[in-house]
Protein backbone atom coordinates (compact mmCIF):
# COMPACT_ATOMS: atom_id res chain seq x y z
CA UNK A 1 0.00 0.00 0.00
CA UNK A 2 0.75 3.24 -0.45
CA UNK A 3 1.11 6.29 2.67
CA UNK A 4 -0.38 9.72 1.79
CA UNK A 5 -0.77 12.63 3.23
CA UNK A 6 -2.68 15.84 3.07
CA UNK A 7 -5.10 13.39 0.53
CA UNK A 8 -7.95 15.51 2.26
CA UNK A 9 -6.46 18.60 0.62
CA UNK A 10 -7.37 19.84 -3.02
CA UNK A 11 -4.27 18.00 -4.89
CA UNK A 12 -4.53 15.57 -2.58
CA UNK A 13 -8.25 13.94 -2.41
CA UNK A 14 -8.17 14.12 -6.74
CA UNK A 15 -4.50 12.18 -6.31
CA UNK A 16 -6.54 9.78 -3.86
CA UNK A 17 -9.92 9.38 -6.22
CA UNK A 18 -8.01 8.82 -9.40
CA UNK A 19 -5.48 6.25 -7.65
CA UNK A 20 -8.37 4.33 -6.06
CA UNK A 21 -10.35 4.60 -9.59
CA UNK A 22 -7.28 2.74 -11.11
CA UNK A 23 -5.95 0.54 -9.07
CA UNK A 24 -6.31 -2.30 -6.16
CA UNK A 25 -3.47 -0.86 -4.22
CA UNK A 26 -5.08 0.11 -0.80
CA UNK A 27 -4.10 3.90 0.83
CA UNK A 28 -3.34 5.22 3.94
CA UNK A 29 -4.93 8.47 3.28
CA UNK A 30 -2.83 10.92 6.73
CA UNK A 31 -4.20 14.66 7.06
CA UNK A 32 -4.38 16.88 10.16
CA UNK A 33 -7.80 18.34 8.31
CA UNK A 34 -7.13 22.19 8.54
CA UNK A 35 -9.18 24.29 7.19
CA UNK A 36 -8.40 23.17 3.62
CA UNK A 37 -8.82 19.42 4.59
CA UNK A 38 -12.55 18.39 3.53
CA UNK A 39 -12.74 14.62 3.94
CA UNK A 40 -16.05 15.08 2.08
CA UNK A 41 -13.99 15.37 -1.10
CA UNK A 42 -13.67 11.64 -0.21
CA UNK A 43 -17.47 10.61 0.60
CA UNK A 44 -17.33 8.38 -2.53
CA UNK A 45 -14.75 6.25 -0.86
CA UNK A 46 -15.80 6.65 2.58
CA UNK A 47 -16.63 2.76 2.69
CA UNK A 48 -14.12 1.51 0.24
CA UNK A 49 -11.68 -0.96 2.45
CA UNK A 50 -8.88 0.53 -0.10
CA UNK A 51 -9.15 3.54 1.98
CA UNK A 52 -7.53 4.11 5.83
CA UNK A 53 -8.01 7.43 6.42
CA UNK A 54 -6.29 9.05 9.30
CA UNK A 55 -5.94 12.25 10.84
CA UNK A 56 -2.90 13.47 12.24
CA UNK A 57 -0.11 16.21 12.19
CA UNK A 58 2.71 15.27 9.99
CA UNK A 59 5.01 16.89 12.40
CA UNK A 60 3.48 14.10 15.14
CA UNK A 61 6.96 11.77 13.83
CA UNK A 62 5.93 9.53 17.25
CA UNK A 63 2.09 8.51 15.40
CA UNK A 64 3.52 9.02 11.67
CA UNK A 65 6.42 6.11 12.94
CA UNK A 66 3.44 3.77 14.51
CA UNK A 67 1.78 3.65 10.91
CA UNK A 68 4.32 3.04 8.81
CA UNK A 69 5.03 0.02 11.03
CA UNK A 70 1.51 -0.90 11.21
CA UNK A 71 1.08 -0.20 7.11
CA UNK A 72 3.66 -1.01 6.15
CA UNK A 73 3.73 0.91 2.90
CA UNK A 74 6.11 0.95 0.07
CA UNK A 75 5.59 4.13 -0.66
CA UNK A 76 5.10 8.00 0.78
CA UNK A 77 3.40 10.39 -1.41
CA UNK A 78 4.07 14.00 -0.02
CA UNK A 79 1.22 16.73 -0.50
CA UNK A 80 0.31 18.12 3.43
CA UNK A 81 1.26 21.81 3.48
CA UNK A 82 -0.14 25.01 4.29
CA UNK A 83 -0.26 26.35 0.84
CA UNK A 84 -2.06 29.65 -0.07
CA UNK A 85 0.33 32.46 -0.42
CA UNK A 86 -1.62 35.46 1.21
CA UNK A 87 -2.01 33.20 3.75
CA UNK A 88 1.51 32.93 4.54
CA UNK A 89 1.53 36.49 4.49
CA UNK A 90 -0.57 37.27 6.82
CA UNK A 91 0.61 34.83 9.10
CA UNK A 92 3.65 32.53 8.18
CA UNK A 93 4.25 30.76 11.49
CA UNK A 94 1.89 28.16 10.11
CA UNK A 95 3.96 27.42 7.17
CA UNK A 96 7.33 27.11 8.61
CA UNK A 97 5.59 24.33 11.00
CA UNK A 98 3.83 22.40 8.47
CA UNK A 99 6.14 22.83 5.67
CA UNK A 100 9.71 22.74 7.56
CA UNK A 101 8.70 21.56 10.80
CA UNK A 102 6.32 18.88 9.31
CA UNK A 103 8.34 17.85 6.37
CA UNK A 104 11.42 17.63 8.55
CA UNK A 105 9.20 15.09 11.04
CA UNK A 106 7.72 13.05 8.48
CA UNK A 107 11.25 12.30 6.61
CA UNK A 108 12.73 11.36 10.12
CA UNK A 109 9.91 8.48 10.44
CA UNK A 110 10.36 7.71 7.02
CA UNK A 111 13.95 6.98 7.17
CA UNK A 112 13.60 5.54 10.24
CA UNK A 113 11.26 3.31 8.56
CA UNK A 114 12.90 2.88 5.38
CA UNK A 115 16.43 2.22 7.16
CA UNK A 116 14.82 -0.68 9.20
CA UNK A 117 13.17 -2.73 5.86
CA UNK A 118 15.14 -5.77 4.54
CA UNK A 119 17.14 -4.91 1.09
CA UNK A 120 14.65 -5.71 -1.39
CA UNK A 121 12.02 -3.61 -0.40
CA UNK A 122 14.53 -0.71 0.95
CA UNK A 123 15.51 -0.62 -2.70
CA UNK A 124 11.66 -0.21 -4.06
CA UNK A 125 10.90 2.19 -1.12
CA UNK A 126 9.84 5.62 -2.21
CA UNK A 127 9.61 8.78 -0.72
CA UNK A 128 7.50 11.53 -3.08
CA UNK A 129 7.69 14.61 -2.10
CA UNK A 130 5.42 17.22 -4.02
CA UNK A 131 6.06 20.87 -4.22
CA UNK A 132 5.70 24.28 -6.27
CA UNK A 133 7.54 26.27 -9.03
CA UNK A 134 7.12 29.41 -6.84
CA UNK A 135 10.36 27.85 -5.48
CA UNK A 136 12.35 29.26 -8.42
CA UNK A 137 10.81 32.75 -8.01
CA UNK A 138 9.81 35.01 -10.34
CA UNK A 139 10.23 35.32 -14.28
CA UNK A 140 10.61 38.54 -16.59
CA UNK A 141 8.65 38.46 -19.91
CA UNK A 142 11.21 36.96 -22.14
CA UNK A 143 12.85 34.76 -19.66
CA UNK A 144 13.02 31.00 -20.52
CA UNK A 145 11.05 29.09 -18.26
CA UNK A 146 12.43 27.15 -15.37
CA UNK A 147 14.12 24.09 -15.67
CA UNK A 148 15.30 21.54 -13.00
CA UNK A 149 18.31 23.31 -12.54
CA UNK A 150 17.01 27.01 -11.88
CA UNK A 151 18.53 28.26 -9.20
CA UNK A 152 16.08 28.72 -6.01
CA UNK A 153 15.03 32.12 -5.50
CA UNK A 154 11.43 31.87 -3.15
CA UNK A 155 9.88 35.19 -2.57
CA UNK A 156 7.22 34.77 -0.13
CA UNK A 157 6.75 33.05 3.07
CA UNK A 158 4.77 30.04 1.17
CA UNK A 159 7.51 29.31 -1.59
CA UNK A 160 10.47 29.77 1.08
CA UNK A 161 8.78 27.47 3.36
CA UNK A 162 8.51 25.06 0.27
CA UNK A 163 11.68 25.53 -0.51
CA UNK A 164 13.44 24.48 2.86
CA UNK A 165 11.36 21.48 2.40
CA UNK A 166 13.19 20.45 -0.98
CA UNK A 167 16.22 20.96 0.40
CA UNK A 168 15.34 18.65 3.30
CA UNK A 169 14.17 15.91 0.92
CA UNK A 170 17.18 16.49 -1.47
CA UNK A 171 19.46 16.35 1.82
CA UNK A 172 18.17 12.75 3.34
CA UNK A 173 18.47 11.39 -0.25
CA UNK A 174 22.17 12.60 -0.49
CA UNK A 175 22.88 12.18 3.31
CA UNK A 176 21.16 9.11 3.80
CA UNK A 177 21.06 7.99 0.89
CA UNK A 178 16.36 7.67 1.47
CA UNK A 179 15.03 6.99 -2.37
CA UNK A 180 13.28 10.51 -2.49
CA UNK A 181 11.71 12.25 -5.52
CA UNK A 182 10.76 15.52 -5.81
CA UNK A 183 8.11 16.99 -8.28
CA UNK A 184 8.03 21.14 -8.90
CA UNK A 185 4.48 21.90 -10.62
CA UNK A 186 2.98 24.94 -11.75
CA UNK A 187 -0.56 26.54 -10.95
CA UNK A 188 -3.58 23.40 -10.12
CA UNK A 189 -6.70 23.76 -11.27
CA UNK A 190 -10.29 21.55 -11.09
CA UNK A 191 -12.53 19.77 -8.66
CA UNK A 192 -12.44 20.36 -5.22
CA UNK A 193 -10.26 23.43 -5.15
CA UNK A 194 -10.63 25.57 -2.20
CA UNK A 195 -12.28 28.77 -3.16
CA UNK A 196 -9.44 30.87 -1.59
CA UNK A 197 -7.63 30.45 -4.84
CA UNK A 198 -8.09 32.42 -8.30
CA UNK A 199 -9.74 30.17 -10.46
CA UNK A 200 -12.36 28.64 -7.90
CA UNK A 201 -12.82 31.92 -6.19
CA UNK A 202 -13.71 33.64 -9.18
CA UNK A 203 -16.53 31.07 -10.14
CA UNK A 204 -17.52 31.22 -6.86
CA UNK A 205 -18.40 34.87 -6.40
CA UNK A 206 -19.21 35.41 -9.92
CA UNK A 207 -22.29 33.09 -9.20
CA UNK A 208 -23.02 34.69 -5.78
CA UNK A 209 -22.84 38.13 -7.37
CA UNK A 210 -20.05 39.26 -5.62
CA UNK A 211 -16.49 41.47 -6.63
CA UNK A 212 -14.11 39.80 -8.60
CA UNK A 213 -10.97 40.78 -7.02
CA UNK A 214 -8.03 40.97 -9.67
CA UNK A 215 -4.66 41.98 -7.41
CA UNK A 216 -2.67 44.69 -9.13
CA UNK A 217 -3.14 44.77 -13.25
CA UNK A 218 -4.06 41.67 -13.29
CA UNK A 219 -0.94 41.18 -15.94
CA UNK A 220 0.85 38.58 -13.35
CA UNK A 221 1.60 35.32 -15.54
CA UNK A 222 0.49 31.54 -13.90
CA UNK A 223 1.55 28.61 -15.96
CA UNK A 224 -2.17 26.37 -15.19
CA UNK A 225 -1.83 22.33 -14.98
CA UNK A 226 -5.08 20.71 -15.11
CA UNK A 227 -5.03 18.65 -11.58
CA UNK A 228 -5.95 15.08 -13.34
CA UNK A 229 -3.13 15.59 -15.52
CA UNK A 230 -0.79 16.76 -12.39
CA UNK A 231 -1.48 13.37 -10.52
CA UNK A 232 -1.27 11.55 -13.59
CA UNK A 233 2.34 13.07 -13.25
CA UNK A 234 2.96 11.93 -9.92
CA UNK A 235 1.95 8.50 -10.77
CA UNK A 236 4.59 8.49 -13.46
CA UNK A 237 7.59 9.92 -11.27
CA UNK A 238 6.31 7.42 -8.50
CA UNK A 239 6.51 4.18 -10.93
CA UNK A 240 9.53 5.37 -12.44
CA UNK A 241 11.07 8.28 -11.36
CA UNK A 242 14.90 8.19 -10.61
CA UNK A 243 15.53 8.55 -7.06
CA UNK A 244 17.63 11.72 -6.06
CA UNK A 245 16.04 13.41 -9.10
CA UNK A 246 13.27 16.86 -9.35
CA UNK A 247 11.18 16.75 -12.07
CA UNK A 248 8.93 19.83 -12.96
CA UNK A 249 5.47 19.36 -14.08
CA UNK A 250 4.06 22.40 -16.25
CA UNK A 251 0.48 22.36 -18.13
CA UNK A 252 2.23 24.69 -20.89
CA UNK A 253 -0.50 27.29 -20.57
CA UNK A 254 0.64 30.47 -19.90
CA UNK A 255 -1.74 32.91 -19.05
CA UNK A 256 -2.42 36.24 -17.80
CA UNK A 257 -4.18 36.66 -14.79
CA UNK A 258 -6.90 38.69 -16.46
CA UNK A 259 -7.23 36.42 -19.96
CA UNK A 260 -7.83 33.80 -16.64
CA UNK A 261 -10.59 35.85 -15.24
CA UNK A 262 -12.44 36.74 -18.78
CA UNK A 263 -12.64 32.85 -19.95
CA UNK A 264 -14.43 32.30 -16.57
CA UNK A 265 -16.65 34.94 -17.27
CA UNK A 266 -17.14 34.07 -20.88
CA UNK A 267 -17.98 30.45 -20.04
CA UNK A 268 -20.04 31.51 -17.20
CA UNK A 269 -22.10 33.64 -19.50
CA UNK A 270 -22.85 30.90 -21.76
CA UNK A 271 -22.87 28.10 -19.21
CA UNK A 272 -25.19 30.13 -16.39
CA UNK A 273 -26.06 33.43 -17.66
CA UNK A 274 -27.21 36.63 -15.47
CA UNK A 275 -30.17 38.35 -15.89
CA UNK A 276 -28.99 41.47 -16.97
CA UNK A 277 -24.97 41.99 -18.28
CA UNK A 278 -22.05 39.84 -18.12
CA UNK A 279 -20.04 38.50 -15.29
CA UNK A 280 -17.11 40.44 -16.42
CA UNK A 281 -19.13 43.76 -14.84
CA UNK A 282 -17.98 42.35 -11.34
CA UNK A 283 -14.22 42.21 -11.95
CA UNK A 284 -12.89 44.97 -9.14
CA UNK A 285 -9.12 46.11 -8.86
CA UNK A 286 -8.16 45.68 -5.64
CA UNK A 287 -4.58 46.57 -3.85
CA UNK A 288 -1.34 43.89 -5.55
CA UNK A 289 -0.46 41.23 -3.22
CA UNK A 290 3.19 42.57 -1.40
CA UNK A 291 6.39 40.88 -3.41
CA UNK A 292 3.60 39.38 -5.77
CA UNK A 293 5.69 37.07 -8.61
CA UNK A 294 5.08 38.68 -11.80
CA UNK A 295 5.43 35.02 -13.83
CA UNK A 296 5.73 31.26 -13.31
CA UNK A 297 6.15 29.38 -16.27
CA UNK A 298 7.56 25.75 -16.65
CA UNK A 299 9.96 23.96 -18.80
CA UNK A 300 8.52 20.34 -18.59
CA UNK A 301 10.41 18.82 -21.37
CA UNK A 302 12.04 16.22 -18.70
CA UNK A 303 9.63 14.73 -17.06
CA UNK A 304 8.35 13.86 -20.78
CA UNK A 305 11.80 12.79 -22.52
CA UNK A 306 12.84 10.59 -19.24
CA UNK A 307 9.15 8.94 -18.42
CA UNK A 308 6.78 10.26 -21.39
CA UNK A 309 4.64 12.17 -19.22
CA UNK A 310 3.50 14.96 -21.02
CA UNK A 311 -0.22 16.54 -20.08
CA UNK A 312 -3.79 15.68 -22.17
CA UNK A 313 -6.02 18.69 -21.04
CA UNK A 314 -5.01 22.33 -22.55
CA UNK A 315 -6.48 25.24 -20.74
CA UNK A 316 -9.22 25.48 -22.78
CA UNK A 317 -10.62 22.24 -22.47
CA UNK A 318 -9.30 21.95 -18.23
CA UNK A 319 -10.74 25.21 -17.73
CA UNK A 320 -14.39 24.60 -19.20
CA UNK A 321 -14.39 20.89 -17.13
CA UNK A 322 -13.79 23.07 -14.02
CA UNK A 323 -16.48 25.47 -14.53
CA UNK A 324 -18.54 22.57 -15.06
CA UNK A 325 -17.67 21.05 -12.34
CA UNK A 326 -18.21 23.81 -9.75
CA UNK A 327 -22.14 24.37 -11.93
CA UNK A 328 -22.85 20.73 -10.40
CA UNK A 329 -21.72 20.44 -7.31
CA UNK A 330 -22.83 23.83 -5.47
CA UNK A 331 -23.79 21.64 -2.18
CA UNK A 332 -19.97 21.13 -1.96
CA UNK A 333 -19.31 24.95 -2.36
CA UNK A 334 -21.81 25.84 0.34
CA UNK A 335 -20.04 23.44 3.03
CA UNK A 336 -16.93 24.82 2.42
CA UNK A 337 -17.79 28.37 2.84
CA UNK A 338 -18.47 28.44 6.17
CA UNK A 339 -16.22 28.67 9.55
CA UNK A 340 -12.79 29.56 9.01
CA UNK A 341 -13.30 31.28 4.89
CA UNK A 342 -15.40 33.21 6.12
CA UNK A 343 -12.91 35.07 8.54
CA UNK A 344 -10.31 34.62 5.61
CA UNK A 345 -12.78 36.77 3.21
CA UNK A 346 -12.42 39.29 5.76
CA UNK A 347 -9.34 39.41 6.44
CA UNK A 348 -7.23 39.19 3.03
CA UNK A 349 -10.03 41.64 1.05
CA UNK A 350 -11.95 43.91 3.02
CA UNK A 351 -8.77 45.44 4.15
CA UNK A 352 -7.65 45.79 0.50
CA UNK A 353 -8.33 49.12 -0.72
CA UNK A 354 -11.24 48.53 -2.80
CA UNK A 355 -12.01 49.00 -6.42
CA UNK A 356 -9.70 51.47 -8.68
CA UNK A 357 -11.93 50.84 -11.85
CA UNK A 358 -14.28 48.36 -13.75
CA UNK A 359 -12.94 46.98 -16.69
CA UNK A 360 -14.67 44.80 -19.13
P1 LIG B 1 -4.39 22.21 0.10
O1 LIG B 1 -4.10 23.41 0.94
O2 LIG B 1 -5.65 22.16 -0.68
O3 LIG B 1 -4.37 20.89 1.01
C1 LIG B 1 -3.40 20.67 1.97
C2 LIG B 1 -3.82 19.46 2.79
O4 LIG B 1 -2.79 19.20 3.76
C3 LIG B 1 -5.12 19.67 3.57
O5 LIG B 1 -5.94 18.53 3.46
C4 LIG B 1 -4.66 19.87 5.01
O6 LIG B 1 -5.61 19.42 5.97
C5 LIG B 1 -3.40 19.01 5.03
N1 LIG B 1 -2.44 19.45 6.06
C6 LIG B 1 -2.02 20.72 6.30
N2 LIG B 1 -1.15 20.73 7.32
C7 LIG B 1 -0.99 19.44 7.71
C8 LIG B 1 -0.22 18.80 8.70
N3 LIG B 1 0.58 19.51 9.51
N4 LIG B 1 -0.28 17.46 8.83
C9 LIG B 1 -1.10 16.74 8.03
N5 LIG B 1 -1.88 17.29 7.08
C10 LIG B 1 -1.82 18.62 6.92
O7 LIG B 1 -3.12 22.06 -0.84
P2 LIG B 1 -3.05 21.55 -2.35
O8 LIG B 1 -3.37 22.66 -3.25
O9 LIG B 1 -3.78 20.27 -2.47
O10 LIG B 1 -1.48 21.28 -2.46
C11 LIG B 1 -0.92 20.00 -2.18
C12 LIG B 1 0.59 20.11 -2.32
O11 LIG B 1 0.92 20.54 -3.64
C13 LIG B 1 1.23 21.12 -1.36
O12 LIG B 1 2.42 20.57 -0.89
C14 LIG B 1 1.48 22.34 -2.24
O13 LIG B 1 2.59 23.07 -1.77
C15 LIG B 1 1.76 21.68 -3.57
N6 LIG B 1 1.42 22.52 -4.75
C16 LIG B 1 0.15 22.98 -4.93
C17 LIG B 1 -0.13 23.74 -6.06
C18 LIG B 1 -1.53 24.24 -6.35
O14 LIG B 1 -1.72 24.91 -7.37
N7 LIG B 1 -2.52 23.94 -5.54
C19 LIG B 1 0.87 24.06 -6.98
C20 LIG B 1 2.17 23.59 -6.74
C21 LIG B 1 2.43 22.80 -5.62
P1 LIG C 1 -3.40 31.89 -6.32
O1 LIG C 1 -4.54 31.06 -6.83
O2 LIG C 1 -3.45 32.38 -4.91
O3 LIG C 1 -2.06 31.06 -6.61
P2 LIG C 1 -0.50 31.51 -6.50
O4 LIG C 1 -0.40 32.78 -5.74
O5 LIG C 1 0.09 30.36 -5.75
O6 LIG C 1 -0.01 31.64 -7.91
O7 LIG C 1 -3.26 33.15 -7.26
C1 LIG C 1 -3.06 33.01 -8.65
C2 LIG C 1 -2.83 34.38 -9.21
O8 LIG C 1 -4.04 35.14 -9.09
C3 LIG C 1 -1.77 35.16 -8.45
O9 LIG C 1 -1.01 35.94 -9.39
C4 LIG C 1 -2.56 36.08 -7.54
C5 LIG C 1 -3.84 36.34 -8.33
N1 LIG C 1 -5.05 36.56 -7.52
C6 LIG C 1 -5.87 37.66 -7.78
O10 LIG C 1 -5.58 38.48 -8.67
N2 LIG C 1 -7.01 37.81 -7.04
C7 LIG C 1 -7.34 36.96 -6.04
O11 LIG C 1 -8.38 37.18 -5.36
C8 LIG C 1 -6.51 35.82 -5.80
C9 LIG C 1 -6.85 34.82 -4.71
C10 LIG C 1 -5.38 35.64 -6.56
Amino acid sequence: MIFITGGAGFIGSNFVLDWLAQNDEPVINFDKLTYAGNINNLASVRQDPRHIFVQGDIGDTAQVAALLAQYKPRAIVHFAAESHVDRSIHGPAAFVETNVNGTFGLLEAARSYWSALPDTEKAVFRFLHVSTDEVYGTLGPTDAPFTENTQYAPNSPYSASKAASDHLVRSYHHTYGLPTLTTNCSNNYGSYHFPEKLIPLIITNARAGKPLPIYGDGQQVRDWLYVSDHCAAIRRVLEAGKPGEVYNVGGWNEKANLDVVHTLCDILDELDPKATGSYRDQITYVTDRPGHDRRYAIDARKIERELGWKPKETFDTGIRKTVQWYLTNQDWVKDVQSGDYLKWVEKNYEQRQSSVEDKQ
